[in-house]
Formats: C-alpha cells, sequence, structure tokens
C-alpha cells in the first residue's frame, strides 16, 4: 500500500517511520518544499542511526526503512492509496490541503486527517469523498495507540478499513466519536494546561511538578517535559479548540502558555520551553 504523508514535522516524520517500518508500505513524505520534506526524513534517519549505535536495529532493516520513504511535495501523491494529513493544526490550511489532493489523487484514494482536535466532519465539507480521523501520538513509532475517528459523513466501513491498516502497522486503534479533543487530548491537554498554571503561581518549579507527576502518578512524563515534547504552540491550538468548541471556561489557555508561544519558546523543537534542550 502507498501512504501519503502531507507535512513532515515532529508528526509527520514520525508517522512515516511508523509506516515505513512495516513491510508492505511505501512512504510519500511530503511538505510545502522539497527541503522541509527531506529534513523530516533525516530525523527519522537519525533517530535510526542512534538505534542502531545502541544495537537495537541492525544496519540492514534501517536501509530497508529509509529506502521505503520517498520525499517531496504534495504531486508525489498521485497513485497514493490513502493520505494523512499531518500539517498544522489550522482548519483553513487542513482544508486547502484536501482540495488540493482531490485534484491529484485517484478516485479511490482514501483521506484521512491526523488532527489532534478539530472536526473531521468539517474537514471533509465539501469534499468529493469522505474524511475520517487517524489520530496518532508523539513519538508516533512508539505510541501504541490510534485514535480512529468518524466525522457525521464517514461510512462504517472506511473506519473499519482505517481500523484494519493501524492494526496491521502494530497498533492499537480505538475508534471515537468526533468531539472536540476526542478523548486523549481532551484529558492530557487540561493536565499541562493545570501543570503551567501550577508553575505559574510558583507552588513548584518544572522539575519539581514533572517529578511529582512521575513519582506520585506514575505518569512516563510529567506535565511541563510532556508539554515541551509535544510542542507548546500544538498544546496552545487544542486548549483553544476545546475552549471555542465547548464555550467552558475551564478549557481556558494560561496566559502563560501564551507567551511562551509568542515568545517561540515551543519545547524541544526549538531548544527552549520549560527546560533547554541542545541540538
Ligand atoms: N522516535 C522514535 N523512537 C523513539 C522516540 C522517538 N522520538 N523516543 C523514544 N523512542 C524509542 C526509543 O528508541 C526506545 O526504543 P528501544 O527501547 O527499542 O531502544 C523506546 O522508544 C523507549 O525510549 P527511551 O528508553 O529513550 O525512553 P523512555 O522509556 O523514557 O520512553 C517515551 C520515552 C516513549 C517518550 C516515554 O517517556 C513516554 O511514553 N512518554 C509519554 C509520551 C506521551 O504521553 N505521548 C502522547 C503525547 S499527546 C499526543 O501526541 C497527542 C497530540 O495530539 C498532541
Amino acid at each position: 500500500m502507498k501512504v501519503g504523508i502531507i507535512g513532515a514535522g515532529t508528526m509527520g516524520s514520525g508517522i512515516a517511520q511508523a509506516f515505513a517500518q512495516t513491510e508492505g508500505y511505501e512512504v510519500c513524505l511530503c511538505d510545502i518544499n522539497e527541503e522541509f520534506a527531506a529534513n523530516g526524513k533525516k530525523k527519522i534517519a537519525k533517530g535510526l542511526e542512534r538505534r542502531v549505535l545502541k544495537g537495537k536495529i541492525t544496519q540492514e532493516s534501517t536501509d530497508e526503512l529509509l529506502s521505503r520513504i520517498t520525499t517531496g511535495v504534495i504531486g508525489i501523491c498521485v497513485d497514493c492509496d490513502l493520505v494523512i494529513e499531518a500539517a498544522i493544526e489550522d482548519m483553513a490550511v487542513k482544508k486547502q490541503t484536501f482540495q488540493k489532493l482531490q485534484e491529484i489523487c485517484k478516485e479511490e484514494c482514501m483521506f484521512v486527517s491526523n488532527t489532534s482536535s478539530l472536526s473531521i466532519t468539517e474537514l471533509g465539507a465539501g469534499l468529493d469523498r469522505p474524511v475520517a480521523g487517524m489520530h496518532f501520538f508523539n513519538p508516533a513509532p512508539v505510541m501504541k495507540l490510534v485514535e480512529v475517528i468518524a466525522g457525521l459523513n464517514t461510512p462504517s466501513d472506511m473506519v473499519e478499513e482505517i481500523k484494519r491498516i493501524a492494526t496491521d502497522i502494530g497498533k492499537v486503534p480505538v475508534q471515537v466519536k468526533e468531539a472536540a479533543g476526542f478523548v486523549v487530548n481532551r484529558v492530557l491537554i487540561p493536565m499541562i494546561n493545570e501543570g503551567i498554571g501550577i508553575y505559574a503561581e510558583g507552588v513548584a518549579d518544572p522539575s519539581g511538578i514533572d517529578s511529582a507527576m512521575k513519582l506520585g502518578a506514575n505518569h512516563p512524563m510529567g506535565p511541563l517535559e510532556l508539554g515541551d515534547l509535544i510542542g507548546l504552540d500544538v498544546v496552545l491550538a487544542i486548549m483553544e479548540v476545546l475552549h471555542s468548541e465547548t464555550g467552558d471556561p475551564k478549557y481556558r489557555p494560561h496566559p502563560l502558555l501564551k507567551k511562551m508561544v509568542r515568545g517561540g519558546k515551543l519545547g524541544q523543537k526549538t531548544g527552549s520551553g520549560f527546560y533547554q534542550y541542545e541540538g
């Protein structure tokens, strides 16, 4: 099966790796220009190199995995069987992407979105085919869950096929109904926002907050280091969707979260968030 992935950022490249590590999948990793797409593949190669050095995988399997990934702009998705949109969390950008895709992709090609909170029904409105949600979790090559979301017009056989594909690449699909933030982000992102509030009030420093949640709640990462991993811009975008879709003040993004995003402190991807990162 040939899978197109639109967006070679953290999630797009992680999803590309998740597919390419399964025999039988060819991946077209795209971005707005060739360089961004190639950088996504380089990021995958770098991560794999580390695992080769640790003796976790062989150089041969790494080369094989990488050979299944072609990079370029959206036009390379022309003969894909499935396209996963993993562009920025902006309804207009995502809708435009699907409009472009329907002009070039074959009729049978399935369209899915990796959106972390937006309406699948709205994403599919006005297109010549249905859209489903296929929501991966960061780091996508490792995390087992894929939330599979049906919009109002997504046929059940398409949902079943997406669940089958998720299982085929070693993931565990959980079908959820369309709702702001679906299941995981409705719970997880307000928790990160709360952690930011606790830090802003001076209750504890970032490492204190993170240690408390790791040791007291058995979370693998504390809320602030997890925010840095996800990207604080993504955290803010999801809080804004939860807030605007529900109108519930409990989902108000914390002012410090907004300030950090305005200041370009987005976490690991910019080298600075609640912690500093090298390389
Ligand atoms: N890419 C590929 N592989 C990675 C990776 C990455 N970015 N990060 C870690 N791994 C691999 C490692 O290579 C390692 O594999 P091996 O054991 O085969 O070598 C394995 O994952 C475990 O990694 P580590 O030993 O380095 O570290 P760890 O045991 O502490 O696990 C973690 C790291 C998996 C990230 C773990 O800390 C964790 O589960 N954290 C929570 C992550 C989480 O909650 N994600 C969801 C975010 S929400 C989201 O993504 C949704 C959204 O819409 C915003």
